[in-house]
């Protein structure tokens, strides 16, 4: 099932998702639907609050669709190890049509849990890196505009507003 993406000014954006405690079939239904509502909506990494479930669930896929084992799924995922700095244009699906420079750390090692609720870690750089760092701050009700400029930031709120009322948000 497609879940349309929750967009920026929905609260639930904005607030810590909770742990998952409970690894069963309708996990595995909901991260399946999770993979498909990304890359309906043509991203590469997609956080379980953006299709409005507040659990900290992120799937991401940088190959989009081109390698099957690029599949990841991060269940009560944590950042343990960061290096370097990377700058880049980054977006979310969430902030549609916006997108901004961020510095992220260039290689991150993440711990996290699978469908079963086995805990495993593995380690990102460039656009994996920063696809590990975009989804775990959903998780923690962080966007990625968190991370730019208050000036920049402001002006994108702007613009966010007058889509808004203009019914085109
Ligand atoms: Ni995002």
């Amino acid at each position: 099932m497609i879940y349309p993406i929750v967009k920026f000014g929905n609260p639930v954006l904005e607030k810590p998702a909770a742990k998952v405690a409970v690894f069963d079939g309708e996990l595995k239904m909901l991260v399946e639907d999770m993979f498909e509502s990304m890359y309906a909506a043509r991203g590469v990494g997609l956080a379980a609050p953006q299709i409005g479930v507040p659990l900290r669930i992120a799937v991401v896929d940088v190959t989009f669709k081109e390698d099957p084992d690029a599949q990841i799924v991060l269940v009560n995922p944590e950042i343990i190890h960061k290096e370097g700095r990377h700058s880049q244009s980054e977006g979310c699906l969430s902030i549609p049509d916006f997108r901004e420079n961020v510095s992220r750390a260039k290689i991150v090692t993440i711990r996290a849990q699978d469908l079963n609720g086995q805990f495993f870690e593995t380690t990102g750089e460039d656009l994996l890196a920063r696809a590990f760092q975009h989804e775990t701050d959903h998780l923690n009700g962080k966007l990625y505009i968190s991370h730019i400029s208050a000036l920049k930031r402001d002006l994108i709120k702007r613009k966010i507003r007058k889509l808004v009322k203009a019914g085109e948000w």
